[in-house]
């Protein structure tokens, strides 16, 4: 089993476990609404319609909160697990949110446009270093002037002590919140196919991307939301 697939086992039930499995989920969520949502106010102060490009954008999570906190926007989310993408199609027409969905991987070319934030969720961890090194270059790349992008990750701890304390950290604070042992096991499962890095490392890709402002804008243990802007 793939990646894609192994998200696509549990698309039905997967938002309801988010809240137990992502221990710090409105801080976490929230930090990257705030970080996107200025440049899609500006598009829409100047009469356009903003544009967001949501990378594993899986049952739509984020794209939501931002069409929540930013009415308005047009969402264009790819992912590469079908199922996925069908729980977040439904939740979008559900709320009359114009979006387009994409079905590809991470490392395809990204869906022609040009974009007011690009954004992402615990999905660019699953790509290896390089491969995270030039999805950040194609996403900065495609933003207009100004635009955003925004990553709230899961990161690696810096050495390996740290990387362990991370998942002590994690299970203690999923089990306080309720996940049973069935839960757990099945996210374990689902992290054998991560490949994380550390926060500080990626802030530094983002620059070399060409992005500015590049920041840590919100770290709890390996919970992570860092991005920059690009120039104006
Ligand atoms: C943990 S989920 C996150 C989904 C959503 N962004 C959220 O915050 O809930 C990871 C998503 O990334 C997608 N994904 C992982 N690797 C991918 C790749 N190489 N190409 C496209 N999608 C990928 C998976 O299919 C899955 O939907």
């Amino acid at each position: 089993m793939g990646v894609a697939e192994a998200f696509d086992a549990v698309a039905a039930g997967y938002d309801a476990a988010r809240r137990r499995l992502v221990p710090c989920f409105d801080a976490f969520y929230g930090t990257a609404v705030e970080v996107a949502a200025p440049p899609l106010r500006a598009a829409l102060a100047a009469g356009r319609t903003p544009e967001v490009l949501d990378l594993g954008a899986g049952t739509g999570l984020l794209s939501s909160l931002l069409a929540a906190a930013v009415p308005g926007v047009r969402l264009t989310l790819v992912d590469a697990a079908p199922k996925m993408l069908a729980v977040a199609a439904e939740q979008l027409t559900g709320r009359g949110v114009p979006h387009r969905l994409v079905a590809a991987d991470l490392a395809d070319p990204l869906p022609a446009g040009r974009y007011d934030a690009v954004v992402s969720a615990l999905a660019i961890h699953h790509l290896d270093d390089s491969g995270k090194r030039a999805l950040y270059r194609r996403a900065a790349g495609a933003l207009v002037p100004g635009g955003v992008f925004v990553n709230a990750e899961q990161v690696a701890g810096p050495t390996p002590d740290l990387d362990r304390r991370y998942h002590e950290v994690w299970l203690a604070q999923v089990t306080a919140l309720g996940s049973d042992a069935a839960e757990i096991a099945a996210a374990e499962q689902r992290m054998t196919y991560d490949r994380p890095a550390p926060v500080g490392e990626q802030c530094r890709w983002l620059a070399e991307a060409g992005l500015a402002e590049v920041d840590c804008f919100f770290k709890a243990w390996r919970f992570a939301v860092f991005g920059g802007r690009a120039p104006d």
